[in-house]
C-alpha cells in the first residue's frame, strides 16, 4: 500500500512536470519590422536589440525594403498569426501608420514605434502605442553649438575668403523624416543665433545614404570648387560619402573642409579618429534598442510602462526620449 501511495506521488509530480514544460513551449514573439535592411544606424539598433532580447521574449524580425505596402503586409501577417504579442515598428513613411494602428488594436497587440515619430493624431489612436527615440531639434543645437565653437577659434582657415559669411552645403536625410527636417533648421539657427552669418550654396537629400552623400559632393565641388567652406551633413554615412568626395578632388589638397555628421555609428566614430570628420553627435542605438524591449515586454505583460520598470522617463505619458550626445576629436 505505502508503495502504491508512493508510486503515485511519483506520476502525479512526473506529469506535473510535463504539463509545466508543455505550457512552456509557446510560439509566442515580439514582432519587429525594420524599414530596410541596408540602413547602417537602424542595423546598429537592430544588433543591439538582438544581442539584449532573450528567450523568454524572443523576436521575430523583418525587414520592408523601404515600401510601406510591404510593411502592411508584414504587420498582417504578424497579427494573422497570433503569436504576435507586440509589435516594434520602424516604420517606412510615418505618416501612414493610422491603419496599422487601428488593426493592432483590434487583435489588442500593442505597438512600440521608433526612429520615424508617428503624427500625434495616429499616437492618439490608442494608449497601447508608444514611441522610441531622440529629440531631433537638440542634436541640429548640438552641431550647431559645435561648429560655432570651431568657427570662433579659427574663423580666419575657415571663412577662407574673408567676407565675413560661411558658404556652406547642406546634405539632408530622407525628406519628410522629423531627423531631416529639425536637424537642419536647429543647426542653421544656432549658428546664426552665435552670430555666424551664412550662405546656403546648396541644400539637397541624400536618403542617408553614402553613396549619394559622396555625388551631391562631387556636383558641389564641380560647381562651387573651393568657394565651400563647411558642409553639413544630417547622418554619418552621408558625411562619410562628402569626405570620400573631397579626398579624391584636387580642390581641397591642403585644405581642412570641416564636414559635421550624426549617429556616432562605427564608421562616424573612425573618421573622428582618423580626423576627417569635425564632429558627430551619438543617436544612441543601445538605448534605443533596450527602450524598446523594455516597453514591449511590459506591454506584453500588460502592464502600464513606468519609469520604473522601464528605467527611462516617460514623456506624455507614451513617449520616450533617448538623449543625444556631442561627439568630437581630442
Ligand atoms: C536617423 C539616422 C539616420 C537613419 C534614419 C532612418 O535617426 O540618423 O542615419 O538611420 O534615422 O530613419
Amino acid at each position: 500500500m505505502k508503495r502504491f501511495v508512493v508510486l503515485l506521488i511519483l506520476l502525479f509530480w512526473a506529469s506535473l512536470c510535463l504539463f509545466a514544460r508543455g505550457s512552456k513551449e509557446t510560439n509566442d514573439f515580439i514582432g519587429v519590422i525594420f524599414y530596410r535592411e541596408d540602413d547602417v544606424f537602424i542595423s546598429e539598433v537592430r544588433a543591439e536589440i538582438e544581442q539584449i532580447s532573450t528567450s523568454e521574449y524572443p523576436l521575430n524580425i523583418v525587414t520592408s525594403n523601404n515600401s510601406q505596402i510591404t510593411q502592411n503586409a508584414q504587420v498582417d501577417e504578424f497579427l494573422e498569426s497570433g503569436n504576435c504579442k507586440a509589435l516594434i515598428i520602424n516604420p517606412v513613411d510615418r505618416t501612414s501608420v493610422g491603419l496599422l494602428i487601428e488593426k493592432a488594436k483590434k487583435k489588442n497587440v500593442p505597438i512600440v514605434f521608433f526612429n520615424k515619430e508617428p503624427l500625434s493624431s495616429d499616437m492618439n489612436k490608442w494608449d497601447k502605442v508608444y514611441y522610441v527615440g531622440a529629440d531631433a531639434a537638440e542634436c541640429g543645437k548640438m552641431v550647431g553649438s559645435i561648429f560655432s565653437e570651431y568657427y570662433a577659434k579659427n574663423t580666419a582657415s575657415v571663412d577662407r575668403n574673408g567676407d565675413g559669411i560661411l558658404q556652406y552645403v547642406m546634405i539632408k536625410g530622407e525628406p519628410g523624416h522629423q531627423d531631416t527636417e529639425l536637424r537642419t533648421e536647429y543647426t542653421i539657427n544656432t549658428l546664426l543665433e552665435n552670430g555666424i552669418a551664412v550662405e546656403r550654396l546648396h541644400e539637397s537629400s541624400g536618403k542617408w545614404e553614402r553613396d549619394k552623400g559622396k555625388s551631391i559632393m562631387e556636383r558641389c565641388i564641380a560647381t562651387y570648387g573651393n568657394e565651400i567652406e563647411a558642409v553639413f551633413c544630417n547622418n554619418d554615412e552621408m558625411a562619410i560619402g562628402a569626405l570620400e568626395a573631397i579626398n579624391e578632388s584636387e580642390v581641397f589638397d591642403g585644405i581642412f573642409l570641416p564636414v559635421t555628421g550624426v549617429d556616432g555609428t562605427s564608421h562616424g566614430m573612425a573618421a573622428i579618429e582618423d580626423g576627417s570628420l569635425l564632429c558627430t553627435v551619438q543617436n544612441d542605438a543601445s538605448n534605443q534598442a533596450m527602450a524598446m524591449y523594455k516597453l514591449a515586454i511590459e506591454l506584453v505583460k500588460g502592464n502600464v510602462p513606468s519609469e520604473s520598470t522601464i528605467g527611462y522617463p516617460i514623456e506624455k505619458k507614451r513617449y520616450i526620449f533617448i538623449p543625444y550626445s556631442p561627439v568630437l576629436a581630442d
